[in-house]
């Protein structure tokens, strides 16, 4: 088989300072307080704290991989160990068949992160094009590469006008035009298009997909858009606390779910007590697995998935009226990778009917 990254038991610990307990004096006058903060300072201490844990997945050359997962479940800090920026506390890296060490990964992948703040780095009075071109000097990437690049983040167009007067999505495409000047096998994206117009990131999807399938170039991509992944990867790694909590292809994870339909109800509480039945989901009663979402103010989203949609339907519609709730508005809908991406991240187990 042709794995072009492989990685065994990867485990990644931060070491970070506990947050202490404060002292606070009654009377609290300069002096005091510093004592308070020197006192505080010295009863804090060194913890680790796992942020990866026993991390194993390969992925094929060519392929288009997503990581999926909320907040804080690592997926920056993986993607940055293969990146070579950061080492692993422990676990086996192999590139192409050789095991790799950490060091070395930065010459066989392009970490491009989302460009957040865009621009700090950029000369305002230069064009988008001269701006690319001192990057590129730098690293002695080719002219012809920097044409490559602007046209794939579709910069062409307004590449010559001064950096100063871009928008700020333009910057966000010109921040990840410029980690793109390296060329290498692996593509590491971290949520990469945020700023984009859809448009823009719908192209700037398409020309991945082309370079996975034409160039052969790996992607990796961690991504929160779940409706996205689901037609885009190829396989995706659903990452929970630093654990692998599933790997497959969209479809494959999708079946996991073993449901026919989900239903979204909309629903209004009428009462404090339905909304503390909604906190406490166990209040709720309900016999069947589900999701709630907050929709806005007084307006809450319950999603279940079932194999038996008439009688859940008519289940779901008696125990939410019970409950003190006033039904807004009902949708039955074919399942999609996003129930089961909920359905695991918020740890209520699949539907057995
Ligand atoms: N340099 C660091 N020192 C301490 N903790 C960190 C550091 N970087 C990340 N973390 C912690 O590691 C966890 C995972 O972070 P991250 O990989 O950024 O997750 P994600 O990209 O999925 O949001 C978080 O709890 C974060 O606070
Ligand atoms: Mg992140």
């Amino acid at each position: 088989m042709d794995w072009c990254v492989e990685v065994e038991g990867l485990h990644k610990s931060y070491e970070t300072l506990s947050p202490g307990e404060r002292v606070y004096f009654k009377n609290d006058n300069a002096p005091t307080h510093f004592i308070s903060v020197i006192y505080w300072s010295l009863l804090r201490k060194r913890v680790l704290i796992e942020v990866l844990r026993d991390i194993t997945l390969r992925v094929r050359k060519g392929e288009l991989f997503g990581i999926l997962g909320p907040n804080g479940s690592g997926k920056t800090t993986l993607l940055r160990i293969l990146a070579g920026l950061t080492p692993p506390t422990k676990g086996k890296i192999r590139v192409f068949g050789e095991e790799t060490d950490w060091r070395q990964l930065y010459k066989f992948t392009n970490y491009i992160p989302g460009a957040l703040v865009g621009g700090g780095w950029m000369l305002h009075t230069l064009s988008a094009y001269e701006n690319l071109k001192i990057r590129a000097r730098l690293f002695n990437v080719p002219e012809e590469r920097i044409k490559e690049v602007m046209n794939l983040l579709g910069i062409t167009k307004f590449g010559d006008k001064p950096v100063g007067t871009y928008s700020s999505g333009m910057l966000a495409r010109l921040e990840v035009a410029a980690a793109f000047l390296k060329d290498a096998p692996i593509i590491l994206l971290d949520e990469p298009t945020a700023g984009f117009s859809p448009e823009v990131e719908r192209e700037f999807h398409e020309h991945l997909k082309n370079i996975a399938k034409n160039e052969g170039k790996t992607i990796i991509y961690a991504t929160h858009m779940l409706h996205f992944a689901e037609t885009f990867f190829d396989r995706i790694a659903i990452l929970k606390r630093g654990e692998i909590v599933d790997i497959g292809r969209p479809q494959e994870l999708k079946e996991r779910l073993g449901t026919s339909s989900t239903i979204e109800i909309v629903i209004i509480p009428k009462n404090p007590t339905a909304i503390v039945a909604l906190r406490d989901k166990s209040k709720l009663r309900l016999d069947r697995p589900f999701v709630v979402e907050r929709m806005g103010e007084h307006r809450y989203k319950l999603r279940v998935s079932c194999r038996e949609t008439e009688e859940t339907l008519m289940k779901l519609i008696s125990t939410v009226i019970e409950r003190g709730f006033l039904i807004r508005h009902i949708v039955i809908r074919e399942p999609t990778l996003e129930d089961y991406y909920l359905s695991l991240i918020e740890g209520w187990k699949l539907e057995i009917n």
